[in-house]
C-alpha cells in the first residue's frame, strides 16, 4: 500500500486532508506536525524517510504569519524555503513525489488579468519572498508539484472568516480594505484537489510543475467580510477603506486572482464558487 506523508498536519489544510483521508482506503497516511516530526531537524527528517519510505509527501507545513515574518526573516526562510528544499531533495533520493503548497503573494499584484502559472513572480514581503524561494528550491527537482493558493480559510485554525465572525459579533462597525482583490479558498476544497492530484501522480507523467488553485470568482476583502457578516446574520456595518488607511508591517499585492485553467484541465475538476464554499464552511462554524 502506498504511503502519503502529510506535514503540518495540525494546520488548516492538514486538518482538512486528515478528515478527507478517511475515505481513501488505498493509501496509508502518515500525519505529522512539529511535535512528532520537526521538519527543521534535517538529520531526523532523513531518518524518517529511511524508516518509513513515503511515496508521496504533501507539505502543508509553513511559516504563515505574514506580518510577523517581517521581523523574523530567518525563521520564515528556514521553514518556507530551506525545509521544502530538503523535502524535495529527500523525495528525489527516495523516489517519492512532493506536493508543495505556495501562495498568490509571490506576485506583486500589478496584473490586469488572472495570473497564470508562468507569469513572473515579484514578491513584496518577507513571507512572500520566502515562499517564492521555496518554490524555486523544490522546482529544481523533477518529481515535484507546487500548488499556489490564495486567501485560505477553514473550519480549523485561525483565519479571516473566524476573525470577522468574532469582530462582527462584538462591534457595530468594521472597516475593511476594498482595494485588495483576489479569491478566497476553502481549505476543504483545496484538500480534495490535492488528494486527487496525489492519486493522479501515479498514472500521469505530465503532472509536474506549478498549478494555481482557489475557489471561483473574484472579490475584495471588504466583499468577503460583508458576505461573512451577512451570512452570520450580524447587524455590524462593514465599511470599505483603502489599504493606506490600514497600514500593516508587510506589503500586500493589490490583485492576485489566479487563473486555474491548468489544474481544472489536468484533473478534470470543477471548482466551487467562493460564496457557495463559504456557506458550506459557515454551516460548520456558526
Ligand atoms: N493561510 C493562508 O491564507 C494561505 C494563503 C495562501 C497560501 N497558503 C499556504 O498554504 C499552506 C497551508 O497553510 P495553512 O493556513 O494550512 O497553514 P497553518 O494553518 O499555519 O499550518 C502550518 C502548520 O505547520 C506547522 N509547522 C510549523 N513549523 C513546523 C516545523 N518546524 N515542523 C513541522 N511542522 C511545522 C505549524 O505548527 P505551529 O502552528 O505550531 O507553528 C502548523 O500546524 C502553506 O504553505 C501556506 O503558505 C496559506
Amino acid at each position: 500500500m502506498k504511503k502519503i506523508l502529510i506535514t503540518g498536519a495540525k494546520g488548516q489544510l492538514g486538518n482538512e486532508i486528515l478528515l478527507l483521508s478517511k475515505v481513501y482506503k488505498d493509501y496509508e497516511f502518515l500525519f505529522h506536525d512539529i511535535d512528532t516530526l520537526d521538519l527543521t531537524d534535517f538529520k531526523n527528517l532523513e531518518k524518517f524517510f529511511q524508516v518509513h519510505s513515503p511515496d508521496i509527501i504533501i507539505n502543508c507545513a509553513a511559516y504563515t504569519a505574514v506580518d510577523k515574518a517581517e521581523k523574523e526573516p530567518e525563521t520564515a526562510h528556514l521553514l518556507n524555503a530551506e525545509v521544502p528544499g530538503v523535502l524535495a531533495l529527500l523525495s528525489d533520493r527516495f523516489n517519492a513525489y512532493l506536493i508543495h503548497i505556495s501562495t498568490d503573494y509571490v506576485f506583486d499584484g500589478r496584473n490586469y488579468r488572472p495570473y497564470k502559472e508562468n507569469d513572473l513572480p515579484n514578491p513584496l514581503s518577507v513571507y512572500a519572498q520566502s515562499k517564492y524561494a521555496g518554490e524555486q528550491k523544490v522546482l529544481q527537482f523533477g518529481n515535484t508539484v507546487v500548488i499556489r493558493t490564495s486567501w485560505l480559510y477553514s473550519r480549523f485554525g485561525n483565519n479571516f472568516v473566524k476573525t470577522m465572525l468574532k469582530l462582527g459579533k462584538e462591534r457595530d462597525t468594521l472597516s475593511i480594505v476594498f482595494d485588495q482583490t483576489g479569491t478566497p479558498t476553502n481549505a476543504c476544497n483545496l484538500a480534495a484537489t490535492i488528494l486527487k492530484m496525489a492519486e493522479s501522480l501515479d498514472h500521469n507523467d505530465h503532472i509536474r510543475g506549478i498549478y494555481h488553485y482557489s475557489n471561483e470568482g473574484v472579490c475584495s476583502w471588504y466583499d468577503f467580510a460583508r458576505e461573512i457578516i451577512k451570512s452570520a446574520g450580524y447587524s455590524c456595518n462593514v465599511l470599505p477603506i483603502t489599504t493606506d488607511k490600514y497600514p500593516m508591517p508587510a506589503s500586500r499585492p493589490y490583485y492576485t486572482v489566479l487563473d486555474k485553467s491548468r489544474i481544472k484541465n489536468t484533473l478534470n475538476i470543477t471548482i466551487p464558487y467562493w460564496k457557495d464554499s463559504l456557506a458550506e464552511c459557515l454551516k460548520d462554524i456558526i
